[in-house]
């Protein structure tokens, strides 16, 4: 009796497939299979094991010249090896070697191939130069074990350097270099993805699976956070970064931190990805748990960078909130923080200011734009408080407040919104302008929020989708407001903001310049996102903004540009939630030039999935949602007529709205159903 009882509790503990680990002693929470299997899982970049070997390795002179992983033998003083993970990796490093005499064993880390060497590149944020080296030394000849310490924990790299020091004639051989991986630490599957995306554009499904492979690296322990202030030299990853077990931070590398900025492209990706929110969660949370209790500011940053005075960051975190409801409709949160966020929005609506009734910004930091602040300040901040706004007010809603802040909210922020409209737009030109002044300048961020958000007539989005356009580079959109630098965060919002505006062919074209351009850079990851670069093709984001032209500082692996992944689930396949956890969805593929694509992923009502498939003269979609949701399908005409559309071999006519070349159709109740447009 007792013997069967053990025997099913390890029986119920191990899945059938692969027996794997979570991270140290964490429990494991996270799913163990994925959500829905097929050919797509083939583009998933996570290593099937919690344990992981390099795939080639080769010598710093012949980085061209790989071999396949194998015992390899470092020679005298000086001698290096090169070890390649094949994608972005991170997490503790165990070395099996022998030596025939005594010396140190160097290791040293890089996410891009363009580091490779004795020095890692820099994660400390001191700007004093490359991270440099940890070293396991030996006294004697015989057999070692190097592990590296756990609070010189590498969150992002692809390339190892081991190297050899010793003022002997020395020769050390090694046996067995091992990663343990320290991201996701809550799942005992690195693959069970609750979502996943593919259609006929491979480069397009590899985007998809680079963006949520960045997320898994970017949702770490929570004992694993950058050490602040920053050390003169070397690196620590040993700061505490909020509750729980996992928390989402902004890049793998570093800074290792929560930023609400990032969350606001990173988290819709996460969720039609992953499906892990434990890690949203505790990220807010601690924004909440470091608000200012006399002002109602968040914190620009979570601890221990703890960075203050961003009225845009402040606001992310009460989007952030708004999204975090809409995905997983956690009451129990919305409760425990309804207090300080309504704090917070009277804080940040104080500091609108009359006649214009506009922001007068005056907590300046933001995403790395040069300008920022001042009485109308640029349109961005309008844009993200009209869209805060009208998140709060469905928020107040979700929140059963009875003392009208909904419509409230809803007022205000139809008040900003002609505000914007009237001070901040430029006829001449035809888009924003960066603030209420007569500058020139037409900043990239605040023109895509105002498509994304709805800020905008359909005249003036027409334009501004236009207009957007004028920035782009065969490698990407350049933002004025940060000249001769291309940010896949913004353009997160860009790509969006087209597919908004009935433009997905201008979408994915600027997915395939920018996102295609890093995918296939034969220096970067092939398996993650960049942060930023620069438009002549170089990794030097940021260099003449905060970087000091540190080119290996920049993470390439950093959430707030996985844009795509969140942009072709939403916007090609067309499914998305629009009301807590899916109670109502909505279906609106778009097709550019795909012939097909389908996406799905999970809220605790069960599975959404739609499939489309298209010929030149009708198309297909098949869909899946859960029982008791209900939803409208938006769908596209093929041609110039009003199309005929079946629904499980019925011709459908009856309640169809037609409008802007699409046919809408609302559906009641949840199931499978099978539609034919022709
Ligand atoms: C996990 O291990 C860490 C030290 O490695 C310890 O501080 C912590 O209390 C442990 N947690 C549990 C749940 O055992
Ligand atoms: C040993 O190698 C290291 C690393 O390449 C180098 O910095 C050092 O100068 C070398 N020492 C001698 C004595 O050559
Ligand atoms: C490496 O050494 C450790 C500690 O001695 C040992 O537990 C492990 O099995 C060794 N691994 C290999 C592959 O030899
Ligand atoms: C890759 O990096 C090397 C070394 O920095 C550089 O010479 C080369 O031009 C880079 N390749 C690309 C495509 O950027
Ligand atoms: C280990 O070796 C490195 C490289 O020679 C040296 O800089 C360091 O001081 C040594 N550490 C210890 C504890 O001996
Ligand atoms: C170094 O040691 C190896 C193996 O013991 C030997 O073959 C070689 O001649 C030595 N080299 C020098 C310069 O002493
Ligand atoms: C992290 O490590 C650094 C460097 O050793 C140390 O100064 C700091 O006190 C450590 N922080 C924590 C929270 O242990
Ligand atoms: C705000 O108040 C809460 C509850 O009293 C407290 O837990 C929190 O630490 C306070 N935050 C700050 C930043 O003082
Ligand atoms: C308005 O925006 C321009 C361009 O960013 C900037 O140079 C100027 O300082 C801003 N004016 C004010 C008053 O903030
Ligand atoms: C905007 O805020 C700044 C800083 O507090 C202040 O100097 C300025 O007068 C304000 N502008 C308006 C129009 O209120
Ligand atoms: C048609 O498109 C315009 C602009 O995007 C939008 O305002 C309008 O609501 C759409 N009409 C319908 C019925 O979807
Ligand atoms: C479907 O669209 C109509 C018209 O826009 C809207 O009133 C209705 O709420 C939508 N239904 C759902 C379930 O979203």
């Amino acid at each position: 009796m007792r013997w069967s009882n053990i025997l099913s509790g390890v029986l119920a503990l191990a899945p059938l497939s692969a027996a794997q680990d979570c991270w140290r002693n964490t429990s494991c929470s996270g799913p163990t299979e994925t959500a829905f299997s097929g050919p797509w899982d083939e583009n998933i970049f996570a290593p099937s094991s919690r344990s992981v070997s390099p795939e080639k390795q080769f010598l710093i002179t012949q980085p061209d010249k790989t071999a396949d992983y194998a015992p390899f033998t470092l020679r005298g003083n000086g001698s290096l090896v090169v070890y390649d993970f094949g994608t972005e990796v991170g997490g503790i490093v165990r070395v099996n070697y022998s030596s025939t005499g005594s010396g140190a064993l160097g290791v040293a880390f890089t996410e891009a191939k363009d580091y490779i060497g004795e020095w890692s590149d820099s994660s400390n944020g001191g700007f004093k130069g490359p991270d440099g080296a940890l070293y396991g030394n030996f006294t004697e000849a015989g057999s070692h074990y190097y592990v590296q310490p756990d609070k010189a924990l590498r969150g992002g790299f692809r390339y190892l350097t081991l190297f050899l020091i010793t003022s002997g004639n020395v020769s050390v051989q090694i046996e067995d270099v091992d990663l343990e991986i320290g991201f996701q630490p809550t799942w005992s599957n690195l693959k069970a993805y609750q979502g996943y995306f593919h259609s006929d554009d491979d480069l397009l499904n590899k985007i998809w699976y680079s963006g949520a492979y960045t997320l898994q690296t970017n949702e770490v322990p929570t004992d694993t956070g950058r050490q602040i202030p920053a050390l003169a030299v070397g690196w620590a990853n040993n700061a505490t970064l909020g509750p729980g077990d996992t928390i989402i931070v902004d890049g793998a590398k570093r800074d290792r931190a929560v930023w609400p900025g990032d969350m606001g492209i990173a988290v819709p990706s996460a969720f039609v990805s992953l499906g892990d929110l434990d890690s949203v969660k505790n990220a807010l949370q601690v924004m909440y748990n470091t608000q200012n209790n006399s002002t109602g500011a968040f914190d620009e940053s979570g601890p221990p960078l703890s960075q203050k005075d961003s009225d845009t960051y402040h606001m992310w975190t009460m989007v952030g909130t708004y999204n975090y409801m809409l995905f997983t409709n956690d009451s129990d949160f919305l409760e425990q923080n309804w207090e300080g966020y309504q704090k917070a929005m009277t804080y940040i609506y104080d500091k609108v200011t009359y006649p214009s009734g506009l922001l007068n910004v005056t907590g300046t930091r933001d995403w790395a734009r040069w300008q920022q602040g001042y009485n109308n300040s640029e349109a961005q901040m309008m844009t993200s408080l009209y869209h805060t706004l009208e998140t709060g007010a469905k928020l107040a809603t979700w929140a059963g407040d009875s003392t009208g802040l909904s419509s409230t909210w809803t007022d205000r922020a139809e008040k900003l919104r002609l505000a914007i409209n009237e001070y901040c737009w430029d006829e001449g030109y035809g888009a924003f302008k960066d603030n209420a002044t007569d500058t020139t300048l037409h900043p990239q961020d605040a023109n895509s929020m105002a498509l994304l958000f709805g800020v905008v007539d359909e005249e003036r989005a027409a334009s501004i989708s236009e207009r957007l356009t004028d920035n782009w580079t065969p490698i990407g959109a350049v933002a004025p407001e940060l000249p001769e630098n291309i940010s896949p965060f913004i353009s997160s919002f860009e790509i969006q903001g087209h597919l908004t505006v009935g433009q997905p062919a201008r979408a994915l074209e600027l997915i395939r310049r920018s996102w295609g351009w890093y995918y296939n850079n034969p220096n970067g990851t092939h398996s993650t996102v960049i942060e930023g670069y620069l438009q002549n093709g170089s990794f030097g984001y940021r260099g003449d903004r905060g970087y000091y032209w540190d080119t290996a500082y920049v993470s390439h692996s950093h959430g707030w540009s996985s844009g795509p992944t969140s942009a072709l689930t939403n916007f090609i396949v067309g499914i998305t939630v629009t009301s807590p956890l899916g109670a109502t969805w909505s279906i609106a593929p778009q097709f550019v030039d795909l012939t097909s694509a389908e996406a799905g992923f999970t809220t605790a009502l069960g599975k959404f999935q739609a499939a489309w498939s298209k010929t030149s003269d009708s198309y297909t979609l098949e869909f899946t949602v859960p029982q008791g949701t209900s939803g409208n399908l938006t769908l596209p005409y093929i041609s110039a007529a009003k199309p005929s559309i079946q629904i499980d071999g019925t011709e459908i006519s009856r309640g169809v709205v037609y409008a802007n070349e699409t046919a809408t159709v609302s559906v009641n109740g949840g199931g499978t159903y099978k539609v034919t447009v022709h």
